[in-house]
């Protein structure tokens, strides 16, 4: 019988399949649930460095209406803050004393900050791991890439001097050298690199012309993007790759770890289908490996890897007239 076990962060996984962070991993009720269709881990819902000063603001601006005491904002924003982190940290405790498997705790981040100081709470809650959520997108033309890089590392170096619990990146693919920064987000210390993050997609209503959003669950196409990425990175770096976005069957699964990832993060699919598509998605893999003869996932794991193929230029090819010549 297949063995399905894995090793990420440093953490022992008896299975790829991750549960990304989203709001179904916001509530003890779901963790349940996602440790009982046979989930590997589960990374829970972000804490939000804005949704955090938003809330402050809310509250702040209600207490403004009537009556105003400049003292008293400083106390309401305090403990509006104390009040959101606290509801985080009890989900941590209440997940860890509820489920066995690992508990990946995500802040979504973009510049060094007070947040960090937050990382330490979240380790002593019991998180077995930390996903750092980091995006500025770069828009400014005034601005460097390396502007913007560094703050990646900066927050990587401030959360690594705080927490001792492994600490993951979950990262977009915006970087001018986007090869480079990995390597060197591995050699500054980053325990995983979640490849890639998936944002927000604006859209214009055309009737109403309003601002609209997008294509908010992510469709299986959408995992080739990851998949070149994971097939030529993960040879190059000393961190453990997670394929995320379009992750949608078991096959999609497979894919990511013979592309050399240690494992695989899902959350449309579960928006889509169900809790059930957890078990659904183990049951293939375990019979694929079955009919290959593979015993674990070390078996083959990255052995379709850029590094491993014997024609890693299909990983490189971009240009699309030679798949396009003939098809009129
Ligand atoms: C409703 C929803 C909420 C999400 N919330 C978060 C979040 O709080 N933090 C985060 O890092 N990613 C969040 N994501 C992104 C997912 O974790 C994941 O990276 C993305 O959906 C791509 O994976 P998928 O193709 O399996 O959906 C969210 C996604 C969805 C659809």
């Amino acid at each position: 019988m297949a063995n399905l076990r894995t090793k990420y962060l440093g953490l022992n996984l008896k299975n790829p399949i991750i549960v990304g962070s989203c709001g179904l991993t916001n509530s003890v009720a779901n963790l349940i649930e996602i440790e009982k269709k046979g989930a590997g881990a589960v990374v829970l819902k972000s804490i939000f460095e804005e949704q955090i000063m938003h809330e402050v603001s809310r509250t702040v601006a209600a207490q403004n209406d009537a009556f105003y005491y400049p003292e008293a904002e400083d106390y309401i924003s305090e403990y509006t803050k104390q009040h959101k982190l606290q509801e985080y940290i009890d989900l941590i405790k209440e997940a860890k004393k509820a489920i066995s498997i690992p508990v990946i705790a995500s802040i979504n981040c973009t510049s060094v900050g007070e947040w960090t100081k937050f990382a330490k709470e979240i380790e002593q809650a019991g998180a077995d791991a930390l996903e750092l959520n980091i995006f500025v997108l770069p828009t400014d033309p005034e601005k460097t890439s390396s502007e913007y890089e560094n703050n990646y590392f900066n927050i990587l170096e401030d959360v690594k001097e705080i927490v001792n619990i492994p600490v993951a990146i979950k990262t977009s693919l915006y970087f001018s050298s986007l090869a480079k920064t990995m390597v060197k987000l591995s050699w500054a210390g980053v325990d995983g690199l979640v490849l890639f993050n998936r944002y927000y997609s604006p859209d214009i209503d055309i009737d109403k012309m309003t601002m609209t959003s997008t294509n908010v669950f992510s469709k299986h196409e959408e995992n080739a993007l990851v998949l070149r990425w994971v097939a030529l990175l993960s040879n190059k770096l000393k961190s453990d790759l997670c394929a995320t976005t379009g992750i949608h069957s078991g096959d999609d699964v497979i894919k990511q770890l013979l592309a050399g990832a240690s494992s695989v993060q899902i959350v449309s699919a579960i928006y889509k289908k169900g809790f059930d598509i957890i078990p659904e998605m183990i049951q293939e893999i375990e019979r694929w490996m079955d009919s290959k003869n593979y015993e674990s996932i070390d078996d083959f794991k990255g052995k379709m890897s850029f590094d491993k193929i014997e024609n890693p230029d299909a990983y490189m090819r971009i240009q699309f007239m030679k798949y396009f010549a003939g098809i009129e």
